[in-house]
């Protein structure tokens, strides 16, 4: 496995992932972002108890609040509506603390994306932030209708088809985790129904989406407060069944890797959070354009949104 580290100075050329299969030879663009956080300070304030929302609260309310903006999500979604995105993917933490007030927001800001285009979201560690709000399945009362073809599949993985030849395999790796941890999990059910899942549509272009990164930005799995705990099995059964792309969030900075599957190598990116104000190319919020025409990754643009509101766009490859 490596990090391929940076962005390569070879715009334009295309990501040589050469499927010796059928596919539609109309192109498929889609956007992807992550890690929103959208907070509600007043709400969290009002709510807080002691126990993790606490510790999260007084975290966004001390450092988040100062960087993850809630008011560059309208200027993220308008920019990413003027790329006339076939489809957008989102990998999670869309809330800060799980609240109602932040989900429900967090779909008002998101509107005309899904009014307008397919929208497919999972669920990042912030968005199943405690038991209660796992047991309730708050994040799935207010996202679900986002996930699979069919409102009824509210369950993990979902299959949701972009059209072109083109699938989303959506997975939840995310459980509460305590007062300090981010990790993540699969869980068994989830891992016993994937491979059935990608060996279904190995025709097509899947694209496999999980919050939790495979490598952290440093190349490795991550400490284990942050990773994925059952890693290996997942990555065991994405070179066994093979996947076209995988993209994630959690880790707030952009980045990308390649991870070994049935024959080939699968890009993983990172798309970094989407609303962070930042100086920093790889931190500020941003986004991830993607082109697939006849099966083939062509394209992958990052636009970043600087401080003084002006976007910033370069290539990725590999
Ligand atoms: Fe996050
Ligand atoms: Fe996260």
């Amino acid at each position: 496995m490596g990090l391929f580290e940076g962005f390569l100075e070879n715009p334009g050329t295309p990501i040589p992932i050469l499927l010796n299969l059928e596919f539609s030879s109309l192109m498929v663009r889609f956007a992807h972002f992550s890690d929103v956080h959208i907070s509600n300070v007043p709400g969290t304030l009002l709510k807080m108890w002691w126990g993790k929302r606490l510790l999260g609260g007084a975290n966004m309310l001390l450092v988040r609040r100062r960087h993850m903006l809630n008011a560059n999500m309208p200027l993220l979604v308008e920019h990413v509506m003027q790329q006339n995105p076939d489809a957008v993917l989102i990998t999670g933490d869309l809330s800060t603390t799980a609240l109602n007030e932040e989900f429900a927001q967090a779909r008002e800001l998101l509107k005309p994306i899904h009014e307008a285009v397919p929208m497919v979201t999972i669920p990042g560690n912030h968005d199943i932030y405690t038991p209660g709000v796992q047991r309730e399945r708050r994040y799935e009362k207010h996202f679900a209708d986002f996930h699979g073809d069919s409102q009824e599949d509210s369950g993990y993985p979902f299959v949701r088809e972009l059209g072109g030849g083109v699938v989303c395999v959506g997975l939840n790796s995310c459980v509460p985790t305590g007062i300090t941890g981010a990790w993540g999990i699969v869980s068994d059910e989830q891992l016993s129904r994937l491979p059935e899942i990608l060996d279904a549509h190995q025709e097509q272009f899947r694209i496999v989406l999980v919050h939790h990164f495979l490598e952290d930005k440093h190349g490795t799995p991550g400490l284990p407060h942050r990773g994925i705990r059952n890693r290996d099995d997942l990555l065991k059964i994405l070179e066994q069944h093979g996947a076209e792309l995988v993209l994630h969030g959690h880790e707030h900075a952009c980045y990308q890797y390649t991870i070994p599957g049935k024959g080939n190598l699968i890009p993983v990116l990172n798309a970094g959070p989407a609303t962070f104000q930042s100086e920093k190319p790889n931190k500020q919020a941003g986004y991830q354009l993607y082109d697939i025409e006849a099966g083939v990754l062509q394209r992958v643009v990052r636009f970043g949104l600087q401080p003084d509101q002006t976007w910033t766009e370069r290539d990725i490859t590999y």
